[in-house]
Parts: structure tokens; sequence; C-alpha cells
């Protein structure tokens, strides 16, 4: 037996043991847990192969964006190890309450909740040490226990990878609509966002596109652009496996700073060419969710 074998059938054993497997998900019907009660027409789900691709970023500018054309929009943080949500929208500081109908997510306008791990810790700096089991209870516990009424979305914003969260929301979400991959353009976030497009499609998920982000830095000084980590990897990678390609956002120092203050991108209403782009990218994503 080679090396290679052996350390694979070391792994495959270690696996069986905890029940995990690396072969195709199988879907049997009559073991899945049954969806939550959440009175919601399209969720969301935001995902990547790596951290630090723009996931949050989107998920916030897509809310916000949807909250904007006047839907009625929930955005959940499920990366309970990296909550970016609550500091992203400026509401880091507010904390759930709990009603008669449960737990009330926190309001940013009339129209758009959320709700995060990150309102419920004692400090901003604590890490959260949980197994897998106990991220399930609480996936369910902030999909039916929280009070967010009637919605148009919810947008799931996810940890990178293909992980116990991402399985877990998909098997409780009920009206999943798809999910969007994000990546930068380089070959070794491709090759990763590529698992999550796989991973999607061996759940029977659709995949609503792929987003190029951080494709090319616009230069604040002379505006021309770099390509900082390459280009067109998204679009490849939507193309090699016939998912839609929904547009690269670029880097541009804005986005990190709208972020860090915590007023979503999308709000700002700069005519740049950044604004644009990611006014295009929510627009094309809306169009394959309603189309
Ligand atoms: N297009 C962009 N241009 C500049 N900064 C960006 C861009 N997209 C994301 N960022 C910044 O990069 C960092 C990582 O983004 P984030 O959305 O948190 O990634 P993820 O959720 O995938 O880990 C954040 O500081 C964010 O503000
Ligand atoms: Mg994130």
């Amino acid at each position: 037996m080679s090396m290679q074998d052996q350390a694979q059938a070391e792994i495959e054993a270690e696996m069986k043991a905890v029940g995990s497997t690396t072969q195709p998900l199988q879907q049997n019907q009559s073991t899945l847990p049954p969806k939550a009660e959440i009175d919601v027409q399209h969720v969301i789900l935001v995902l990547s192969g790596k951290g630090g691709v723009g996931k949050s970023t989107v998920a916030v500018n897509l809310a916000t964006a949807l909250a904007n054309h006047g839907r009625r929009v929930g955005l959940l943080d499920l990366d309970f190890h990296g909550p970016s949500i609550p500091k992203m929208l400026g509401i880091e500081s507010r904390v759930p309450t709990v009603s008669a109908d449960g737990i009330e997510p926190v309001r940013v306008t009339g129209n758009l909740a959320a709700m995060s791990i990150g309102f419920l810790l004692s400090s901003p700096d604590a890490p959260v040490i949980w197994r897998g089991p106990v991220k399930m209870g609480v996936i369910r516990q902030f999909l039916a226990e929280v009070n967010w009424g009637t919605l148009d979305y919810l947008v799931v914003d996810l940890p990178p990878g293909t992980g116990d969260e991402a399985l877990t929301i998909a098997q409780l979400a009920p009206n999943l609509r798809g999910a969007v991959i994000v990546t930068t353009p380089q070959d070794v976030a491709v090759l990763d966002a590529v698992k999550a497009v796989k991973f999607i499609q061996q759940l029977d998920i659709p995949v609503l596109g792929i987003i190029e982000n951080m494709s090319g830095l616009v230069c604040p000084q002379c505006g021309g652009t770099v390509d900082m980590f390459g280009r067109g990897g998204g679009r490849k990678a939507a193309g090699d496996h016939g998912v839609p390609y929904l547009g690269a956002i670029p880097l541009d120092p804005e986005m990190m700073r709208s972020g860090d203050q915590g007023r979503p991108y999308i709000l700002q209403q700069a005519d740049s060419p950044t604004w644009r782009a990611v006014d295009g990218v929510m627009e094309n994503l809306v169009a394959e969710v309603e189309s």
C-alpha cells in the first residue's frame, strides 16, 4: 500500500468512526430533520470556499439592497466563530430582546432585521467554542425561535467552507432558493469555490451564481487598475461548471471602510465604477431568484 493509500484508508477509518464521509451525500428523506417553521418566501445562502473573500460584505449589501427595494428581509449570521454582521451594520451594541413571540431580532430598519451570535456574546472578542451538535441547536433556535415575522427574504451569511453550519441550514431552512458563491479571482480561491459549488449541487440546491470579488484594484492615486489577485477566475469557474456568473466587484478601499464603519456600501449611492458593479451584481442576483 502506498503512503497516500495508507493515509486515505486511515482518514476514512477515522471518519467512519464518527459517522462522517467524503462520499457524495445521500439525502435520505426519512432521516432528514423536519424543516424549521419560519414564514419566508426565499432563503438565500451566501457561501465560499475560503474566508476573507467577501461573503459578509455581499450578505450585508444584498440584504440592504433587497430591503431598499421594499422587501421584508432577515439577515442571519451563522458565522459563529467570526460574526461580522453586527459590526458591518453598525449595530454591534444592540441586544435582542425576548417577547411573548420569542427572541426579537435586532431591527435595522422597518423591513430589515438581523440575528447574530455576536449580539449575545459577553464581549466582542469572546471566542465561541462549540462542537457541531451545539451549532445545530443554535441554528434551529435562530430559525424557529426568533420572531422574524413574515419575510420575503432570509439572507444567510455562512462561515467559509462546506461544514456543519452550511449543511444544517440547508436541511432546516424551508423555501431554499439557492446559494451564492463568493470567490476572489486567484486559483487558490477558485479551487475551493468550486468545492462549494459541488457541495450545493450535491444537496440539490440551485447555485444562483458566482460573484468574483476583489477583482482588480482601482488605484486611488492614478485611477488605473491593478489586478491584485488576477482576474476572471470566477467567470471561468461559472462557465466551466454551468452556473450563472453574477459579475465582478473591484477591490476598493471604500468598501473596506464602509464595512468597518457599519454603513453598507450600497447605501452610499456614490456614482463610482465600484458602486455600479455592486449594484449590478445585486440586480443580477435578485433577477436569478425572482425569475
Ligand atoms: N471589494 C472589496 N474591496 C475592499 N475591501 C473588501 C471588498 N470586499 C470585502 N472587503 C473587506 O475584506 C474583508 C473581508 O471581507 P468579509 O466580507 O468579511 O469576508 P468573509 O465574510 O468572506 O470572510 C472585510 O474587511 C471587508 O470589508
Ligand atoms: Mg464573513
